[in-house]
């Protein structure tokens, strides 16, 4: 493999914690001297701020349509951010990548294993993947400020579909935490894992 870097993914539902805790673990990896860069998905790209700029009109695409958009994002995103780092023997921190698709488009009804070949024909496969885990209600709770009964009503029952894909991954490079326990936990959690994981690695041990 040509790679030298590492890729770290951190997923969740809306208000689970994810930005607080990549930046968290970003931290902690330039305090113990590593190169490490951070990136998100939506990007900061044009197809990043065109979906930003869409989500804020809901309903005006239809899931086929959402799901072309973030696979445009996410060849971008991984064209100019994420290849060249692993080139360069970076520890890449990514706040969202494709299982978001697999959660958020499947539970608006796209085939999953569909969603998943796409991304995977050009998507680097991450190294380790944190899901944190919160009930739709609480994560919503956390960031719902002004919006309306009705709204949220129907918001928390997309989440929690989308919640139940995302409790479904499992495997070796899937770590599973518990998004209501102390942030500071969470966060020497999270570095513990990503360190073990990069010992493991030939350019980091
Ligand atoms: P994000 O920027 O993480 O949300 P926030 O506004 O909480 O900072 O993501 C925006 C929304 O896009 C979020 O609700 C999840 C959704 N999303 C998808 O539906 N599919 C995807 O592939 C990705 C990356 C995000």
């Amino acid at each position: 493999m040509s790679r030298k870097g590492a890729l770290i993914v951190i997923e969740g539902i809306d208000g689970a914690g994810k930005s607080t805790q990549a930046k968290s673990l970003l931290r902690k990896l330039r305090a113990k001297g590593f190169r490490a860069v951070y990136f998100r998905e939506p990007s900061r790209g044009k197809w990043g701020r065109e979906l930003k700029r869409m989500a804020r009109r809901a309903g005006s695409l239809t899931p086929e349509q959402e799901l072309e958009l973030f696979l445009k994002d996410r060849r971008e995103n991984v064209e100019k951010n994420v290849r060249p780092a692993l080139a360069a023997g970076k520890i890449i921190v990514l706040d969202r990548y494709y299982f978001s698709t697999i959660a958020y488009q499947g539970a608006k009804g796209l085939d999953g294993d569909r969603i998943r070949r796409l991304n995977e024909r050009f998507a680097p496969k991450p190294d380790l993947v944190f899901i944190l885990d919160i009930k739709a209600g609480e994560g919503l709770a956390r960031i719902s400020g002004r919006k309306t009964k009705d709204v949220l009503f129907e918001r928390e029952s997309y989440l929690a579909k989308v919640r139940r894909i995302f409790l479904s991954f499992r495997g070796a490079r899937f770590v599973h935490i518990d998004a209501c326990r102390d942030k500071r936990d969470i966060a020497r959690q999270i570095y513990n894992k990503a360190m073990l994981i990069l010992a493991k690695k030939p350019s980091y041990s």
